[in-house]
C-alpha cells in the first residue's frame, strides 16, 4: 500500500481506539432476581422429578437447590451408582430413587419432569411424560432424529405441557443484553454470523473413565438399548454415547446446538436454517467413535448466513460473532463486547494513489470542498464500545431452570420450547446429514424433510 497520510477514518477509528481503551468500561451483569415479584409465587411447591442423573442431570439437581418454590421428589437412572450420585446432587440421601421412569410417571405429586438421558431416550421418556400430564424440561438437543422432533412437539401441543430444552444459554443475563444490543438495531444490518466452541482435552472429546462398578448388574443395559440396535453390554458406549450415530450426534447435538439456540435467541429467529454445508474429518481421537473431531459448518438462513465450527484439536473457547454494517458484536466465553464502525463518509484513500498526484489532489480538493471536515481538536468521538461480563459463579442453568418453572406456573411459554428446540435440533441434524452424504443438505418444510441439495 503506499504511503499516505491518515484519512479521516483512519484517525477517527485510531482516535475512537485510543479513547475506548481509557474509557469503556466492562459493566458487570446481574443475575435474574429468581424471587421478583411474578416471576415465581412461592406459595406452593412445584414437584420434578429428575430422569436420567448423569453428569448433565446431577448439575441440574445441585442447581435445583437454588431455585425457589421447587422440590426434588424423585431421581431415575439406568446406572444404580448414579442413584447415590443423585441423592448426593440434591443433598437428600432419602429421595426416592428408581431405574424405572414409567413409575415416575404414575406418581400423582410429580408436576414436572426434567429429561437428562442419552439423547436416543428423550422422544420415548418426552411423549410418555406429556401422556402423563407432566411438564417437561428437555435436555438439549431435544430430537435425536428429525422424525423424533416432530413426533415430540405434537406430543406437547396434543396434551397442552409446558416445555423447556435445556441451551440455558437461552436464558443467560449475557445473550439477553446481547439481544437487547442486536435489537436496538446498533449493529446496522447483520449479514454474517459466525460462531465456534472448541476444545483441547480428552474429557472436552468425551474420553470419560469407565466408573469401576460398571457392569450389566448395575446398569440396566436392556433398557439403555431401547430405540437403539441391539448389541452386547458395552460400557464404553454407555459412558462415552456421544461418539456413536445410534445414541448421539456428535457435536452437532453437543455443541452446534448450544451456538444455534444463542443465535437463534439474539436474531429472533424460529425456522430452521433452509440449508447447510459442512466439512470436516476425524483427525485425532480416532478410537472407534463414528463422529469427526472437527466439523464446520454453513448455514443459509433467509436473511443471513452462520458459519459454524467445533474443533476437538484446540482449545479457542466458545464464541459467536454478528458482524453488522455498524458494528460488531461479540460474545467470547462469559463476556460480551460491541464495537461499532464509523460509517461517515470518508474520501477514496487507496485507489487514487494510482492516480497522477494533480489528478488526485483535484480529487481531494473536490471531496473536501463537499464534505467540510469538523475542527479536529472539536472532534467529539462517540464511538466508543460496550462491554459486559457474567459475575463469578453466575449460572444460566439456574436462570433456565426458573424461566421453566416460572412458565408452568403462568402456563405462559419459555422462549426455549419444543418448537425453538425442534428447529435448533434440525440444525444439527442438517450439519450432521452435510458431513455423511458429503452433499449440501436441504431443509424441506413441505415435507419435514432434510433433502438432498
Ligand atoms: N445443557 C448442557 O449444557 C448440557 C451439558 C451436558 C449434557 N447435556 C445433555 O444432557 C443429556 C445427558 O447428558 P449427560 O452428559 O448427563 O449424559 P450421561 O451419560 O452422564 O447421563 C445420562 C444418564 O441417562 C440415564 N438414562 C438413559 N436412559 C434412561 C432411561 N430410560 N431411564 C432413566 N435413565 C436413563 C443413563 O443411565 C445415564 O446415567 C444429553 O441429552 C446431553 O446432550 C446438556
Amino acid at each position: 500500500m503506499a504511503k499516505h497520510s491518515l484519512t479521516r477514518r483512519e484517525f477517527i477509528n485510531l482516535s475512537a481506539g485510543a479513547l475506548a481503551a481509557a474509557s469503556t468500561t466492562t459493566i458487570l451483569l446481574q443475575p435474574q432476581k429468581l424471587f421478583a415479584a411474578g416471576r415465581l409465587a412461592l406459595s406452593d411447591k412445584i414437584r420434578f422429578a429428575s430422569i436420567g442423573t448423569g453428569v448433565r442431570g446431577c448439575e441440574h439437581l445441585q442447581a435445583s437447590l437454588s431455585v425457589p418454590g421447587i422440590e426434588c421428589v424423585g431421581v431415575c437412572d439406568l446406572y444404580d451408582s448414579r442413584h447415590t450420585a443423585a441423592r448426593e446432587a440434591v443433598n437428600n440421601p432419602s429421595v426416592a430413587a428408581t431405574r424405572d421412569y414409567r413409575s415416575v410417571l404414575d406418581r400423582k405429586d410429580v408436576d414436572s419432569v426434567l429429561i437428562a438421558t442419552m439423547d436416543h431416550q428423550h422422544r420415548r421418556i418426552f411423549e410418555d411424560a406429556c401422556a402423563a400430564g407432566k411438564d417437561v424440561y428437555c435436555e438439549k438437543p431435544m430430537s435425536h432424529t428429525v422424525e423424533d422432533g416432530f413426533s415430540m412437539v405434537d406430543a406437547a401441543h396434543k396434551h397442552n405441557r409446558m416445555v423447556a430444552v435445556g441451551s440455558q444459554r437461552v436464558s443467560s443475563v449475557l445473550y439477553a443484553k446481547a439481544k437487547e444490543i442486536y435489537d436496538s438495531g446498533k449493529l446496522g444490518e447483520v449479514f454474517s454470523i459466525n460462531a465456534y466452541w472448541d476444545r483441547n482435552s480428552p474429557s472436552g472429546a468425551w474420553v470419560y473413565p469407565i466408573p469401576p462398578d460398571a457392569s450389566e448388574k448395575t446398569i440396566d443395559w436392556k433398557e439403555f438399548l431401547v430405540g437403539a440396535p441391539s448389541v452386547p453390554f458395552d460400557p464404553i458406549r454407555f459412558f462415552r454415547w456421544r461418539c456413536y450415530k445410534d445414541y448421539g450426534e456428535g457435536l452437532g447435538g453437543d455443541l452446534f446446538v448450544h451456538l444455534l439456540s444463542g443465535i437463534h435467541f439474539i436474531t429472533s429467529t424460529n425456522e430452521p436454517a433452509q440449508r447447510a454445508e459442512s466439512s470436516g474429518g476425524l483427525f485425532h481421537f480416532k478410537d472407534g467413535r463414528e463422529f469427526p473431531d472437527l466439523i464446520e459448518t454453513m448455514y443459509d438462513y433467509p436473511k443471513f448466513r452462520v458459519t459454524l465450527r467445533c474443533n476437538l484439536n484446540n482449545n479457542g473457547g466458545e464464541f459467536i460473532a454478528f458482524y453488522g454494517t455498524q458494528g460488531t458484536l461479540l460474545i467470547k466465553d462469559n463476556t460480551l463486547s460491541f464495537k461499532p464502525e464509523d460509517t461517515r463518509p470518508d474520501p477514496e484513500g487507496y485507489s487514487v494513489f494510482g492516480w497522477p498526484k494533480e489528478m488526485r489532489d483535484a480529487y481531494y480538493k473536490k471531496w473536501h470542498d463537499e464534505h467540510p471536515e469538523p475542527p479536529a481538536l472539536g472532534w467529539k468521538v462517540d464511538h466508543t464500545g460496550e462491554s459486559y461480563v457474567t459475575p463469578p459463579g453466575y449460572s444460566d442453568t439456574v436462570d433456565h431452570q426458573a424461566n421453566f418453572y416460572a412458565a408452568v406456573r403462568s402456563r405462559k411459554p419459555v422462549v426455549e420450547n419444543e418448537v425453538f428446540g425442534n428447529h435448533t435440533s434440525i440444525g444439527c441434524h442438517l450439519a450432521n446429514f452435510s458431513y455423511f452424504n458429503k452433499c449440501i443438505a436441504v431443509w424441506d418444510p413441505a415435507s419435514k424433510k432434510i433433502v438432498k441439495g
